[in-house]
């Protein structure tokens, strides 16, 4: 239990707004605590107290942390692997202990979220969340309609058929197309399954987006702490 700290500091420190912008939100009866409208001068303790704006979750708790990396080709995903190859914790080497969220295979590279945040590792992972994860696929040969048909409406997998998925053609490619897919499952190697399944093995893939935190310039093997927005638009999409 940590002492009890006002609003407007836990706010700003979480990166919500500064003191006098937290302020204004209190007046305006924005911000909760525990399900009560917070008040002006009002304490918490951030390590148990709830604390919503506008309705959703905000991350005040000081230790939790959140990373997106971009997974590079060639690092597993567990903590610890068994043959002894690279793993993203080793790749982001960080003093507090930290987990992956969800997976991405070995040859897959992209965005992968790593937190100390369980509850928003529960959800993200739960497959009654759906949360949209989104692949951009360099499939081998020219996918036509009636692929990106089978891709998009279920392809059979040997656990059983899949979900509907988004899918586009991003742009023909030397011998292969790419493909944008659109998942709310996440199975062992699901995409390249699919590529496989309607005769386009998949060469290259990545992960450009989770629900609505997207890689962007993010180079292979880089990473960066999420923002307070970011989290919160996690935990929004979540239900959190
Ligand atoms: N689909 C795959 O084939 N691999 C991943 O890592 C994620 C989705």
């Amino acid at each position: 239990m940590n002492e009890p700290e006002r609003l407007q500091k836990v706010l700003a420190r979480a990166g919500v707004g500064s003191r006098r912008a937290v302020e204004t939100m209190i007046e305006a009866g924005r911000l909760k605590v525990n399900g009560q409208v917070a008040r002006l001068g009002q304490r918490v303790d951030p390590s148990k107290d709830k604390v919503e704006l506008d309705g959703s979750s905000v991350p005040v708790a000081v230790d939790l942390v959140h990373y997106l990396l971009h997974k590079p080709v060639g690092v597993v995903t567990t903590a610890d692997d068994p043959e002894d190859r690279p793993t993203v914790l080793e790749v982001v080497d960080l003093e507090r202990r930290v987990w992956p969220v969800g997976r991405l295979d070995i040859d897959t590279e992209g965005a992968l979220i790593l937190t100390n945040d369980g509850e928003l590792t529960q959800a993200l992972t739960h497959p009654s969340f759906k949360v949209e994860k989104t692949y951009l696929a360099d499939m081998k040969g020219s996918v036509g309609n009636r692929a990106l048909r089978l891709l998009a409406t279920g392809v059979e997998l040997d656990d059983g058929k899949t979900q509907p998925a988004a899918v586009r053609i991003v742009e023909r490619v030397a011998g292969g197309t790419l493909v944008e897919i659109t998942l709310t499952e996440g199975r062992n190697r699901q995409v390249r399954r699919m590529g496989d399944a309607v005769g386009h093995p998949v060469r290259r893939l990545v992960r450009v987006s989770i629900g609505p935190i997207g890689l962007g310039r993010l180079k292979p093997g880089s990473f960066r702490r999420l923002s307070p927005e970011e989290v919160m638009t996690l935990y929004r999409v979540t239900g959190l």
